[in-house]
């Protein structure tokens, strides 16, 4: 018998595969397997755990990619905390980011005098998130610690302060784990990279 699915390698050298299911319609590689994310969750989980060990951090994530990451963090976390989200909508196309930014949804708390983890899906340009550091910091926190999935290995990103990227990757658009192209991918387990025809289908964009 067959199996329904296609065989891949990860970076380590491990057998990963991309089911063939409707969520991985047009994934042809799993960049980051399920398995290495979640030891790597564990990991960045304890080190938040020592760094907050005597206060309440407030978790902020950015909608919507941050979601998935997020949560497996902060469950993987001991210590007692506090969430909140923002999101922001940065103008562009959906493939690059132009660094101008709207408020789409601001913090429900005030973070003056608190201690402030933002939780982020991927560093690209670094616009995004040099925005809003700078709008956060205006509001007086303890301090500011940014947590990213990914960083990607740019040669032209800006200087922002990331304290933690779980994993740097190359400068490929990547998709699932909240990652999305058009919307899509954000529920796949694993962060992947897309069949290009994806792109090039109007369709699809
Ligand atoms: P930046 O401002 O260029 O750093 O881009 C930040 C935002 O663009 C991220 O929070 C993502 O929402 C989106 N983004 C950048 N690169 C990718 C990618 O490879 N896949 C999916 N979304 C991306
Ligand atoms: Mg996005």
């Amino acid at each position: 018998m067959t199996q329904d699915i296609d065989e891949q390698i990860d970076t380590e050298g491990q057998q990963v595969t991309v089911p063939v299911e409707p969520r991985a319609e047009g994934v042809t590689k799993v960049l980051i397997s399920e398995r290495d994310i979640q030891h790597e969750i564990q990991v960045i989980a304890r080190e938040l755990d020592e760094e907050y060990a005597n206060d309440t951090p407030l978790v902020v994530g950015v909608l919507k990619g941050a979601v998935t990451f997020m949560v497996d963090v902060m469950q993987a976390m001991k210590i007692p905390l506090e969430i909140d989200f923002m999101a922001i909508s940065s103008y562009g196309t959906s493939t690059k980011s132009s660094g101008v930014v709207r408020i789409v949804k601001d913090l429900n708390a005030e973070i003056e005098g608190r201690r402030v983890i933002i939780v982020e899906d991927i560093v690209d340009s670094g616009l995004t998130l040099k925005y809003l550091l700078d709008l956060l910091k205006r509001r007086n926190p303890r301090d500011i610690r940014v947590v990213a999935l990914l960083k990607k290995n740019k040669a032209d990103a800006i200087e922002v302060q990331v304290d933690r990227a779980a994993f740097e990757i190359p400068d490929e658009f990547v998709v699932g784990y909240g990652l999305d192209y058009a919307e899509a991918y954000r529920n796949l387990p694993y962060v992947a990279i897309l069949d290009p025809s994806v792109y090039s289908n109007p369709e699809e964009s």
